[in-house]
């Protein structure tokens, strides 16, 4: 029995370790990422911006100085301001700005090579900031924290944090088999709690937000209109059954 129990504390041991290695397995290096946005760039400056009618949803008329942090490829940064929302974006992959700005002159001086953990702004320069696959590639809790609280030093009222949803079951498993060939699809999925949990205690109030509902973005894809969108949505998203949506939208309200 004795024996019993050390195989099985022994083996809880190894599935801890096991987990812990898995923890720290997500690459996000910016090796990695100049690699990564090689293969990726062009394909995502053709996607629809999602995340920037998302995030048009929440804003407010006075919300007039918004920041992407982690930008990537800026598509979404980059139609926030072609719809005449001023939006900064940042990144620390040197190689992604260069490339976003030679795919899109007029984010010359809207984008900036900066790390999300110190960021070279004062304190409440951004109405809104938010950030979409970010967080995906940490793991660590005390990592999170510290971007968090970086995040809410430079907003004045909303943080928004875009996670991969973990009850998407379909998009779990899709995700486990491009990760056989692709690091990139290697990631940390979130729990509405689990991100909610996160935002809590840097905010007065925290709310989970559908993002990349199928029936919105087949909306946002067919008409364009943001402001129809914002209509529907605002009015709708309620009903939204969360397991189908592809991302979870946290929103930190300061
Ligand atoms: C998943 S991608 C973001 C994709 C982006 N939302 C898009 O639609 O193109 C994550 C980005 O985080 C950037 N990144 C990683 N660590 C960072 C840090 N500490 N500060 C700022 N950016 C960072 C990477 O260079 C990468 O471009």
């Amino acid at each position: 029995m004795k024996k019993l129990h050390r195989a099985s504390a022994a083996s809880s041991c190894r599935g801890l370790f096991i987990f812990q290695m898995v923890m720290v397995m997500f690459n996000n290096t910016p090796t990695f990422w100049a690699n990564s946005w090689n293969r990726h760039f062009e394909e995502y400056i053709q996607y629809v911006p999602f995340q920037a009618y998302y995030l048009y949803c929440l804003l407010g008329e006075y919300d007039a100085n918004v920041l992407e942090i982690a930008g990537g490829s800026f598509h979404d940064t980059s139609a926030l301001n072609n719809w005449g929302i001023a939006c900064t974006g940042i990144d620390t992959c040197r190689e992604v700005i260069e490339k976003a700005k030679k795919a899109e002159p007029t984010l010359n001086r809207k984008v900036l090579e900066m790390d999300a953990k110190q960021m070279d702004f004062r304190d409440k320069t951004f109405d809104v900031s938010f950030h979409n696959g970010f967080f995906a590639y940490f793991s660590s809790d005390e990592e999170l924290r510290l971007l968090i609280r970086e995040q809410v030093r430079v907003t004045k009222r909303l943080i928004v944090c875009s996670v991969h949803n973990a009850l998407n079951d379909w998009l779990r498993e899709k995700f486990r088999i491009f990760s056989r060939k692709d690091d990139l699809y290697n990631l940390r999925f979130y729990t509405p709690q689990r991100i909610r949990s996160l935002l809590t205690p840097f905010c007065r109030r925290v709310e989970i937000f559908p993002l990349q509902v199928p029936e919105f973005d087949r909306l946002i894809t067919m008409t364009n209109a943001r402001d129809f969108v914002k209509g529907i949505y605002n009015k709708y998203y309620h009903a939204c059954d969360i397991r189908r949506c592809k991302r979870l939208m946290a929103v930190g309200y300061l």
